[in-house]
């Protein structure tokens, strides 16, 4: 029986489906940095990708968009409130970002991750040709590699891990630490998106596993024998760029943008954030600078307009929920103190919105902020970039994102330091226009230069040239 020879493994399928009451099912694009990444790949790839629908107990048969095969996971109530809420994203994700919100350990959450990353290797193992390339993708199925060789040793297996890798300190606060770095040395190459995680991780399995390791290759040993190795590496993740500058420059776009700040009441001063609703972004750090910028008149409360976006996300999980009531609590004082009658200096929108909407605001805006705490990449500057090709607007962003590494030209800032944030953003307001410039083709070098299918390629390009049991490659 012939299967892939690319399969994607992710904890979400590119479509997230809504069960509306009369029991029929809509699809729209999942959230996430993600899915913006690897779908322009799949596109071109006759493949196959294993992830989970995003509603509970939707059993779905496999389908087709865009020419990939879809190949749905089942996820229970139980499995989303203990893999998926709970160890995924109330465990792992703070652990990851720095313990920004305090990580929450539990045994039962630790068994639904196992068995929840079983489910998914034996998908993966049930639809790859012999020899075939398994990419699987991200924190929430980091001990896939493992299961899924011990099923299948013909497969060529990658792993890339689209969020931080944190620091030695941290990460041995993981009661599974071990289980953890041996499900993923399951790999042939483990991708990371900055050299410092890539780093961090080497120093991990070096303390945890006392395995050799030269450089960021690791040599697995059975016996006294080399068995194989298992390289990490990073390479920094991108967008569609050419996709992007293609439909901001199309005239319903333009035309968009300009609608945009009409509607807003023509400020003078159009600043905008774009986030998922999560703590690691910044959010509350961004708003507090401003809000302060108004305060002190350095901004003007009846010409200067935020939009925020922030796209709903985890809601069920308690650091969430805290989170939403703490912005719409600080967006609704900063409106009060500020506001005049028809102008309101926060718009803030709880909503996501489609490319189209969210190319025009890219173009509508002066200043993109983007201030997070801690990012793995974070692909909202890219997006923002590549909309500008017009060479205008400025970037503000966080030196604690991936994206810092390779966006030189924007204005970096350390979100902690609230009065280096008001400094950064006036410096951005009043920017030079010729020097704006500059920087702004400097940053579009970079990101048209280096788009998705090219990270994809360099990572599969490497994963290809590890021998496996065929003898292949290499
Ligand atoms: C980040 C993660 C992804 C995740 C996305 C959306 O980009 O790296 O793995 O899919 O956030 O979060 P969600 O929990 O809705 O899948």
């Amino acid at each position: 029986e012939r299967g892939y020879d690319l399969v994607v493994v992710a904890n979400r399928l590119p479509v997230d489906v809504t069960v509306g009451e009369d029991g029929e099912p809509t699809w729209t694009r999942s959230p996430g940095g993600l899915v913006t990444a690897l779908n322009p790949v799949m596109a071109q790839a006759d493949g196959a990708w294993v992830g989970w629908s995003g509603a509970p107990d939707h059993d779905v048969e496999p389908f087709e968009v865009d020419g990939t095969e879809l190949i749905p996971v089942t996820l229970s109530a139980e499995d989303i409130e203990k893999f998926y809420e709970g160890f995924s994203n109330d465990t792992l994700w703070p652990l990851y970002h720095d313990v920004i919100s305090p990580p929450t350990f539990h045994r039962t959450w630790w068994e639904a991750y196992q068995r929840v990353n079983r489910r998914f290797a034996e998908a993966a193992a049930g639809q790859a040709a012999h020899g075939a390339t398994v990419w699987v993708h991200d924190y929430q199925l980091q001990l896939v590699p493992k299961m899924l060789r011990e099923l299948r040793p013909d497969l060529r297996i990658g792993y890339f891990h689209h969020i931080p890798w944190p620091p030695l300190e941290l990460f041995i606060q993981l009661p599974w630490r071990k289980q953890v770095v041996e499900g993923l040395l399951g790999a042939d190459l483990i991708g990371f998106q900055r050299g410092g995680d890539a780093a961090n991780f080497v120093r991990v399995v070096r303390r945890l596993t006392g395995l050799t390791t030269r450089g960021q290759v690791i040599t697995l040993a059975k016996h006294g024998k080399v068995e194989r190795h298992v390289r990490a590496a990073a390479f920094p993740i991108s967008i569609d760029s050419g996709a992007f500058d293609e439909l901001a420059r199309t005239p319903e776009v333009q035309a968009r943008a300009k609608q945009i700040r009409t509607e807003l009441g023509d400020p003078e001063v159009l600043l905008l954030g774009v986030d998922r609703l999560d703590y690691t972004k910044g959010i509350r750090h961004r708003i507090k600078a401003y809000g302060e910028l108004l305060h002190d008149g350095r901004l003007s409360a009846t010409s200067t307009t935020l939009v925020q976006v922030a796209s709903p996300s985890r809601e069920n999980v308690d650091a969430y929920a805290q989170l939403r009531d703490e912005v719409e609590q600080l967006v609704g004082r900063i409106n009060g103190d500020y506001g005049q009658v028809g102008h309101a200096p926060v718009q803030y929108l709880h909503q996501s919105f489609p490319m189209e909407e969210m190319a025009a605001l890219y173009l509508a805006a002066d200043v993109m902020l983007v201030t997070a705490l801690r990012d793995g990449m974070n692909l909202v500057a890219k997006e923002y970039v590549a909309a500008r090709s017009d060479d205008r607007g400025a970037l503000v962003l966080s030196e604690f994102t991936g994206a810092a590494d390779e966006l030189t030209g924007a204005i970096l800032v350390n979100p902690h330091d609230i009065d280096g944030m008001k400094d950064a953003i006036t410096y951005a307001v009043h920017i030079d226009p010729r020097e704006s410039r500059k920087r702004m083709r400097r940053l579009r070098r970079r990101v048209l230069g280096h788009d998705v299918n090219a990270w994809s390629q360099e990572f599969l390009a490497v994963l290809t040239a590890v021998p496996n049991r065929e003898g292949r490659g290499g």
